[in-house]
């Protein structure tokens, strides 16, 4: 598979009450264009992730309201996959290329999360759930610490270890000036801060968030010499129960472990070969086990791993150096265009401070609800 990322953009991530959903998508859709020497009248097709706008903002029919905002009379689609929306949507966009009916189009990620009240939020949220999860009162916190607890039961892994995910991951977001939170932190603090859900404190949860990220997408026969394409070599999904009580394994996530399998497997290439991912840590144990689930370490390791900073800035396999959804911010619907945002710098070589040295190869993995839905993008040079 060959599809050609030509331009890529986010906003900054954080609590941008000043800013509307019109304002941030003007932002990154015009940089994207403009980082692809593309004009928007070249553009076939628009696709749209995004979960909340509707519930929240009151706000549906997000195909049509990027269009107008854009000025534009061409198909556009929401895409929702809960969490996973923006993965969703760049495959929509990628399947829809790879069909010969499109030959370029844009893929915009969108959330606002914090014009709201956290009660408000944290229930449309809970969309993404069981009906049984949903009318317990579980909330995703609540539901990621089961699955840590049931890590820890099974492979002891420990407080520390998931604190050292999230030291790491605010590392590299303090590299990073479109991040929520810039400032690095230690376990220490870590471990001190307020307990959200047992195990797992303020700083192993990522935050409520907003922001946008674009990404503009082309068939291989459609590139001119004008910019040298970052190429989508996998775009790969697979989903699995909405509840984690219909699950046989809290310990794994195994909608990401078949969905990496067909991803290696489009690929023709192996974890081993990976520079540097973007994977899903919406709570610190989600990134221990995505290394596992992704082939990255053995089952029962990645904690050990990380907290020896094996996944660390310098290392050969980097991993979020965006700071990930911990520290550089989840607007949910967003936060599957940023992470192919952040691939394609990293193999541009256009990554600045947080750059992975000669970086060739980057994975993406983005997941919807406790695992219901999971996609995963590998890029190469
Ligand atoms: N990491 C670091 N700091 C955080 C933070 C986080 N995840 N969340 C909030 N903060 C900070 C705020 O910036 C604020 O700092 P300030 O006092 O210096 O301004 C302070 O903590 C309190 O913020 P507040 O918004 O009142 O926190 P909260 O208690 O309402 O929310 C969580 C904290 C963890 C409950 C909330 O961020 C949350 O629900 N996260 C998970 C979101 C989620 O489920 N996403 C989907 C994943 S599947």
């Amino acid at each position: 598979m060959k599809v050609a990322v030509l331009g890529a953009s986010t906003s900054k991530f954080g609590e941008l009450w000043s800013l509307s959903p019109r304002v941030l998508l003007k932002e990154v859709v015009t940089e994207a264009l403009n980082s692809s020497h593309l004009k928007l009248g070249e553009i076939d097709a628009i696709f749209v992730g995004n979960m909340l706008s509707g519930i929240l903002g009151g706000q549906e029919h997000l195909g049509a309201f990027v269009a107008e905002e854009l000025g534009v009379t061409i198909p556009a689609f929401k895409i929702e996959g809960a969490c996973a929306s923006g993965g969703l949507a760049v495959h929509a966009g990628v399947t829809s290329i790879l069909s010969t009916l499109y030959k370029k189009v844009l893929v915009v990620g969108i959330e606002k999360m914090t014009d709201h009240k956290p009660e408000d939020t944290t229930s449309a949220l809970m969309g993404a759930g069981s009906d049984e999860e949903r009318t317990s009162g579980a909330t995703f916190p609540s539901l990621y610490a089961l699955i840590a607890r049931a890590h820890m039961e099974k492979y002891g892994t420990t407080e520390e270890q998931m604190a050292q995910v999230s030291v790491k991951n605010h590392y590299h977001a303090s590299l990073n000036g479109k991040a929520q939170f810039t400032f690095p932190i230690t376990v220490d603090q870590v471990l001190k801060s307020p307990l959200i859900a047992s195990p797992l404190k303020l700083l192993d949860c990522s935050p409520v968030s907003d922001g946008a990220a674009a990404i503009v997408l082309s068939s291989e026969n459609e590139i001119t010499q004008k910019i040298k394409p970052v190429w989508i070599t996998a775009s790969a999904l697979a989903t699995d129960t909405l509840g984690l009580a219909q699950r046989k394994d809290l310990t794994s996530l195994s909608s990401a472990q078949k969905a990496a399998q067909k991803a290696y497997k489009q690929s023709g290439l192996k974890p081993e070969d990976i520079d540097v991912a973007e994977v899903h840590d919406c709570f610190s144990i989600a990134e221990i086990i995505a290394m596992e689930d992704l082939g990255f370490f053995p089952r029962g390791l990645a904690a050990k791993n990380i907290a020896l900073g094996k996944t660390r800035l310098g290392n050969k396999l980097v991993v979020n150096t965006s700071g990930g959804l911990k520290a550089s911010g989840h607007p949910v619907g967003a936060t599957g265009v940023k992470q192919i945002v952040e691939i394609t710098n990293q193999l541009r070589g256009v990554a600045g401070k947080k750059q992975v040295k000669d970086a060739q190869i980057g994975l993406t993995h983005n997941v919807g609800g406790t695992g219901a839905t999971a996609v995963i993008h590998i890029l190469r040079n």
